[in-house]
C-alpha cells in the first residue's frame, strides 16, 4: 500500500495503462479484461487489475494534469515496481492531423516546471520509450487504426494560457496539447520505467472540430487494445478488435 494507492504488494501488474479520468478506467477493464478485481478507491482515482489475452494488466486513472499524474505514476513505479505505463487518452490537435487519429507521442513538450525541479533547472528532453514507440506503431498498422507519430505539449493551463502559445506550437511542428505527457516521460526516465502516450485527437484548434462523445469511449477502447497489442505483441489479437 502507498499513501494514494489503496493495493496490496502484488496487486498491480508489472503494465499499467493510465487514462485520466477513473470512470475511464473502469470502462476499459469491463471492456477488454477477464478475472478483474478492483485495486485501488482511494479518491475515488479507481484501479483494476485482470487479464487481456492470458497478460496481466492494470488499468487506473491518474487525473488530470501533471501533479496528479505525478503521484500515481511515481507511486506505481517506487511501490509496485510497474515495468510499463501506456497513458491512454485525448489530445486536442494543430495543423495536419484529423479528430479520430490517434497520436503516437514521440515527445512531451511542456510550459510545467515539474521536471525542471529534478534537473537543475535545465530543460528534459521528454521522450517516448522507443520499443514501446516502435510496438505501438507495428500494432497500429496490424489492427489498421489511423495512428502516427507526434510531438506533443503537456500544459498547465487549459484555460487561459500564454495567447502565443499555439502559434509556437504550430512553429515547432507539435501537433497535440494535453495536460500530462511531459511529467510521465520524465518521470519514466528517472524511475527506469518504459512509458508510452497515445493519444485522440478528440477536438481540433485550427478548425473547432470536436469529436461526438460516444466515439470519444469507442475510440478509447480501440486506443486501449492498441496499447496492449503494443505492449503483448506475441499476445493473439482479439477477433473484435482485428
Ligand atoms: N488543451 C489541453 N488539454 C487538452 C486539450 C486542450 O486543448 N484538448 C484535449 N485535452
Amino acid at each position: 500500500m502507498s499513501l494514494h494507492i489503496d493495493a496490496a504488494p502484488d496487486a498491480i501488474a508489472a503494465t499499467v495503462l493510465l487514462p485520466g479520468d477513473p470512470l475511464r478506467a473502469r470502462f476499459l477493464a469491463e471492456a477488454l479484461l477477464t478475472d478483474t478485481v478492483q485495486i485501488n478507491a482511494r479518491r475515488n482515482m479507481l484501479g483494476y487489475t485482470g487479464h487481456w489475452q492470458g497478460q496481466r494488466v492494470t488499468v487506473m486513472g491518474g487525473g488530470m494534469g501533471i501533479p496528479s499524474t505525478a503521484i500515481y505514476v511515481t507511486e506505481l513505479a517506487r511501490h509496485y515496481g510497474v515495468q510499463r505505463i501506456l497513458r491512454v487518452g485525448t489530445c486536442g490537435g494543430l495543423g495536419d492531423v484529423a479528430v479520430g487519429d490517434v497520436l503516437l507521442a514521440q515527445s512531451g513538450s511542456t510550459d510545467s516546471r515539474f521536471n525542471r525541479m529534478q534537473f537543475g533547472g535545465h530543460d528534459l528532453a521528454c521522450c517516448a520509450d522507443f520499443g514501446l514507440l516502435a510496438s505501438a506503431m507495428q500494432a497500429a498498422t496490424r489492427l489498421r487504426l489511423p495512428a502516427r507519430m507526434a510531438h506533443v505539449f503537456s500544459t498547465d493551463c487549459f484555460y487561459d494560457g500564454d495567447p502565443q502559445l499555439l502559434a509556437q506550437l504550430r512553429r515547432h511542428r507539435i501537433t497535440g496539447i494535453e495536460m500530462e505527457t511531459a511529467g510521465l516521460y520524465g518521470l519514466a526516465m528517472r524511475e527506469g520505467f518504459q512509458a508510452l502516450a497515445m493519444l485522440a485527437v478528440s477536438d481540433h484548434l485550427d478548425t473547432g472540430e470536436t469529436m461526438p462523445a460516444e466515439q470519444r469511449e469507442q475510440g478509447l477502447v480501440r486506443i486501449a487494445e492498441l496499447a496492449l497489442v503494443a505492449a503483448f505483441p506475441a499476445a493473439p489479437v482479439p477477433a473484435a478488435a482485428a
